[in-house]
């Protein structure tokens, strides 16, 4: 089905968020549905729009897949508590970590979390509830960068010719597939949610495992969770589109305590962009990348070596998997 972009210059949003939630009632009928909750500005407006259209009879999980950023799994939590919206936490951790054991391609990896999430988490969640649609927040660009063959985005099935009735046993419902970010946002803003989340900075759908090269494990998530919480806290005033730190596969020789230590690199990334389809890195100041190089070496274990990202998108994506 060819799917038609609402431009922002022609999106109303009351109107569209009027549509939308018609919409959603009509499909889901006296039944239920679920939505995947990841705290992201599409799947909050998604989970708000849904919360509208069916009250009660929409049930939010947020899975918790072990490759979060830190505390954001109980702070989005909490958030939709305060919206009305209650949430439930579901630990999948374990399953995330089997599936990528020993996996290092990056579209091996994005496989791996997509199959991951719809089959092994959300179809026994879908079954139980005893739901036929699940809600998700599907945009235009995820659509358009996966049927390119750019990027597989982890939530983009029909497009790929994949029968989620058939291959998960629900229906998939994406009320935004047709809007890019800045009209999803407009959205969020017309429904009422925190400027905190319908203006949040892009987060990817993997999570932190687009920014670990190389095996995603229990152990360096936590080396790329801490190297992200500083980088986040030290370039929020950058006002920049995105930023970020991604853990390498090789390791390099450091020098710590006058002893040779075999260590870990993060690579930090800044990006200016308008709709993430290009971008440029931010022109920090030395101070402020001196600061960081500090800071990750000596607060993240391991870690001897830091380096900035100088390459424009393309040849670069903003992610490193
Ligand atoms: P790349 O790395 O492709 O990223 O230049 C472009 C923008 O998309 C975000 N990104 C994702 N967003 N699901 C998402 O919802 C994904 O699988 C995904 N991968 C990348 C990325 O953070 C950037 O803003």
């Amino acid at each position: 089905m060819e799917i038609k972009e609402i431009k922002v210059k022609d999106l109303d949003p009351k109107a569209f968020i009027k549509t939308q939630v018609e919409g959603i009632r009509a499909t889901v009928g006296d039944k239920t549905a679920v939505v995947a909750l990841s705290g992201g500005v599409d799947s909050s407006v998604v989970t708000v729009l849904g919360h509208l259209a069916l009250g009660p009879r929409l049930k939010a999980y947020f899975i918790e897949n072990g490759i979060m950023r830190a505390g954001e799994p109980q702070a989005i939590v909490t958030t939709f508590k305060k919206l009305g919206v209650r949430a439930e936490l579901v630990d999948a951790k374990a399953h995330f970590f089997a599936a990528l054991k020993g996996v290092t391609d990056p579209e091996e990896k994005r496989e791996a979390i997509t199959q991951t999430f719809y089959k092994a988490v959300f179809g026994p969640l879908v079954q139980e509830s005893g739901a036929r649609y699940l809600l998700q927040g599907t945009n235009y660009t995820d659509v358009e960068e996966t049927v390119a063959g750019i990027k597989r985005q982890h939530n983009v099935l029909a497009q790929l010719g994949i029968d989620t009735e058939r291959a998960y046993g629900y229906q998939v419902l994406e009320p935004v597939i047709q809007l890019r970010k800045t009209a999803v946002r407009m959205v969020g803003k017309a429904l009422g949610l925190p400027k905190a989340i319908y203006d949040r900075p892009p987060f990817p759908g993997p999570a932190l495992a687009a920014r670990v090269i190389g095996e995603v494990t229990p152990e360096r998530i936590e080396i790329i969770r801490v190297a992200t919480k500083i980088v986040e806290e030290e370039l929020a005033r950058s006002r920049a589109f995105q930023y970020l730190a991604i853990l390498h596969e090789d390791r390099v020789t450091g020098i710590r305590k006058k002893r040779r230590e075999f260590g870990y690199q993060i690579e930090v990334r800044c990006w200016e962009s308008i709709d993430a389809t290009t971008g440029t890195p931010t022109h920090l100041s030395w101070p402020t990348l001196d600061k960081l190089a500090k800071r990750i070496t000596t607060q993240v274990k391991g870690v001897v070596s830091v380096t900035y990202n100088i390459t424009p998108k393309p040849p670069s994506t903003i992610e490193a998997v």
